[in-house]
């Protein structure tokens, strides 16, 4: 599904990551992990296509990155959801708005799109916040909306960076139950985080990033 080549990546003479060789496969969830800095939302940006490697390759369903073409990359990326670090919303769009654009991009029906958008936005709590627009909302509301449009497309890789960073124990718990059943539907999910507690008493793989490169997996 996903493979990486001795990819690095380089901003100036800062590495932000290194020789990294890494394969996920279909269906798999996988957590990326390391310290502040060490290149966990740089991988992720690779992976999703939003900036090239400086060195080595990238094969996203045997497509390699490097040589897809700008508009076939548009296509690939509708089929991925990215819930990002700082959400990323659309301050003038509604809450319903910033999710139902994920679907209205693929061409889906309205009725499609109204029922979908509502379904997402019922899964992370926040059905009766529709229609207020995202800075009436609290930064882990704000998350909680990030996270609904990234998932609401059903898309075949799920990338998520600290998506629980803002959230209390409660909402966090609900949040990664709904990572496993969109991952038990067959969606591949790569969460990276900090967090210990969203870590622990799972048997899901571990990729540990420390200063840029891959220190081990477990
Ligand atoms: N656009 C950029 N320009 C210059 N340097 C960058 C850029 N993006 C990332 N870096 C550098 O690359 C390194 C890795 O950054 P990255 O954001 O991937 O870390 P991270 O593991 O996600 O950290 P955090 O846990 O704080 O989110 C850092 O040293 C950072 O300064
Ligand atoms: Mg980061």
């Amino acid at each position: 599904m996903i493979q990486l080549f001795r990819v690095s990546k380089s901003f100036g003479t800062s590495k932000a990551l290194q020789d990294i060789n890494l394969r996920i496969r279909k269906g798999e969830f996988v957590f990326v992990t390391g310290p502040s800095g060490a290149g966990k939302t740089t991988l992720l940006r690779l992976i999703f296509g939003t900036e090239p490697p400086t060195e080595g390759q990238i094969l996203i369903r045997g497509i390699n990155l490097n040589r897809i073409r700008r508009t076939s990359l548009d296509l690939l990326r509708r089929r991925m959801g990215f819930v990002f670090q700082d959400f990323k919303l659309l301050s003038r769009k509604t809450v319903f708005q910033n999710v139902a654009i994920a679907l209205e991009v693929t061409g889906e029906r309205p009725a499609i799109v109204r029922k979908k958008t509502h379904q997402a936005l019922k899964a992370v709590g926040l059905s009766k916040k529709e229609e207020l627009f995202p800075l009436q909302l609290s930064g882990g509301e704000q998350q909680r909306v990030a996270i609904a449009r990234a998932v609401v497309n059903d898309p075949l890789i799920l990338i998520a960076d600290e998506p629980t960073g803002n959230l209390d124990p409660d909402i966090t718990r609900d949040i990664m139950i709904l990572f496993r059943s969109i991952n038990l539907r067959g969606t591949t999910v790569i969460i990276a985080t900090h967090s210990q507690e969203l870590m622990k008493d799972t048997e899901q793989r571990i990729i540990l990033l420390k200063e840029g490169r891959m220190l081990r997996e477990r």
